[in-house]
């Protein structure tokens, strides 16, 4: 079962963010795939390693995005990519040295990282959000 199907509750507005959620969210339903058939190894590891390069990549354009407007948020919203970053490195280590088994505690990181930078920190920046609250 998918950790998420892309939804309009999901939409910041600004389209090249969506599609680089959507790179997110599809490598995460990959790995949530592989936890669910039980694979581990070398190739659980490579995915695991794809989405946080996809991630660090998506979060520098995020950032260049955020400047671009000038949005007020931004030292904020770079202070949480960085934490985001650092866990998702920590959950790395753990399933790279326990060769490529996922652990439950990390879907449910990648399921709130969604539902809630997604959602709620990613959102602010959005055109459909009146004002784009800081912080
Ligand atoms: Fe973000
Ligand atoms: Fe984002």
């Amino acid at each position: 079962m998918p950790i998420m199907e892309w939804s309009s509750d999901l939409d910041v507005g600004v389209e090249r963010m969506n599609d680089e959620h959507k790179d997110i969210l599809d490598l995460m339903n990959r790995i949530s795939d592989a936890a669910e058939n039980g694979q581990s190894g070398p190739p659980v590891i490579a995915l695991v390693d794809q989405l946080a390069q996809v991630t660090i990549d998506h979060f520098h354009d995020e950032e260049a995005f955020m400047a671009s407007i000038n949005y007020e948020g931004l030292t904020t919203h770079k202070l949480i990519h960085q934490d985001l970053l650092k866990k998702y490195g920590e959950f790395a280590d753990l399933i790279r040295a326990d060769n490529g088994q996922l652990p439950h505690k990390f879907l449910m990181f990648l399921k709130l990282w969604l539902t809630a930078h997604i959602k709620g920190i990613d959102m602010k920046y959005s055109p459909k959000t009146p004002l784009r609250l800081a912080g």
